[in-house]
């Protein structure tokens, strides 16, 4: 019987479906990532790995791995592995895309309205007794409606932002591989080179994923070069953005606040520098964090893995 080991905690119902047709074997902690040496040992043993974006699929891995025959990732991104030495080894990866496009977007049009209009500060505002008085200007934010929304990394999630921005009357410019006919047709998006995107925006969100070109690609000199008054979102990934300068710019108000749902190195420390900052709105990697949502990318990650199991052709396979 082919044996699959799942590094975290998932749905039962997932699991017991998969334990119908294959030996499985689970990680069962929810909140904490199974260590290393364990990954490597089920790595091992296993026809398949069903994993999460926090898991290192590298060589390493993959080079002691007899029987393995496919990796799920669970997310939609997958800087998590090392794909060109999986393809090398005949290992198929799997992501999650679609399914979490819309809930993704969701939290990212939920970051910049938060930021902007500072609500996380507000609530804590009046949950610690402070409200005393209603005043014009106590925890006046910035308006989103009628401003200019500059999107990194134009994909499907980048494609829902901007529908979303279109009902918020908001002018869109983009920055991605290739042009978006269809955004440009649907919302009236705009293409723009990356520095003509960061000089006109309002606020700058960053989907691009993280490869060998994006890494680093927002630094000191491209956040200068960004509004004083803007705002910087990212719900791509952490090291497209470097963290340093981006605290930096905040600190100099050389922009005006940052909405993060990914960091350089996650999780994010309790006294890291960002997390002090009130101009600063962090969520824990949560972008496609919907009950809902997570339910359907477990499925099709255990859809995946049936599949190849079975030998059959897998429902999204990703290629370098
Ligand atoms: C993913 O799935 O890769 C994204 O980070 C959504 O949270």
């Amino acid at each position: 019987m082919s044996k699959i080991f799942i590094t975290r905690k998932i749905d039962d119902a997932v699991i017991d479906e998969l334990r119908k047709s294959f030996d499985v074997e689970v990680w069962d902690s929810e909140d904490q990532a199974v260590p290393r040496d364990v990954l490597l040992k089920q790595a091992k043993e296993s026809h398949a790995l069903f994993t999460m974006l926090s898991d290192q699929i590298d060589k390493e891995l993959l080079s002691d791995a007899p029987h393995l025959k496919v990796v799920a990732n669970m997310a939609v991104g997958y800087d998590n592995i090392d794909v060109q030495a999986a393809e090398k080894a005949g290992i198929i990866v799997t992501n999650t895309p679609d399914v979490l496009t819309d809930t993704t977007a969701d939290l990212a049009f939920s970051l910049i309205l938060a930021t902007a209009r500072r609500i996380p500060e507000a609530a804590g505002y009046i949950k610690e007794g402070n409200w005393t008085s209603w005043s014009p200007y106590l925890l006046a934010g910035r308006d989103v409606h009628h401003k200019t929304l500059g999107i990194i990394g134009m994909g499907k999630i980048g494609q829902a932002v901007a529908k979303r921005a279109a009902g918020f009357d908001m002018n869109i410019l983009y920055h991605t591989r290739s042009r978006k006919t269809e955004a440009e047709e649907q919302f009236g998006a705009q293409y723009k080179s990356l520095s003509d995107l960061l000089e006109k925006s309002d606020f700058v969100l960053v989907l691009a994923p993280l490869t060998e070109e994006t890494r680093g690609m927002i630094g000191a000199e491209q956040l200068r070069s960004m509004k004083d008054s803007a705002i910087f979102i990212n719900v791509g990934r952490g090291p497209v953005v470097d963290e340093k300068a981006l605290i930096d710019a905040l600190k100099n108000g050389e922009i005006a606040g940052a909405g993060l749902d990914v960091f350089e190195k996650e999780p994010i420390s309790k006294d890291h520098p960002l997390l002090s900052m009130k101009n600063v709105v962090a969520v824990p990697h949560i972008g496609s964090a919907s009950t809902e949502t997570r339910f359907i990318m477990m499925k099709l990650a255990a859809d995946n893995i049936k599949a190849v199991l079975n030998g059959e052709k897998p429902l999204t396979k990703v290629s370098v």
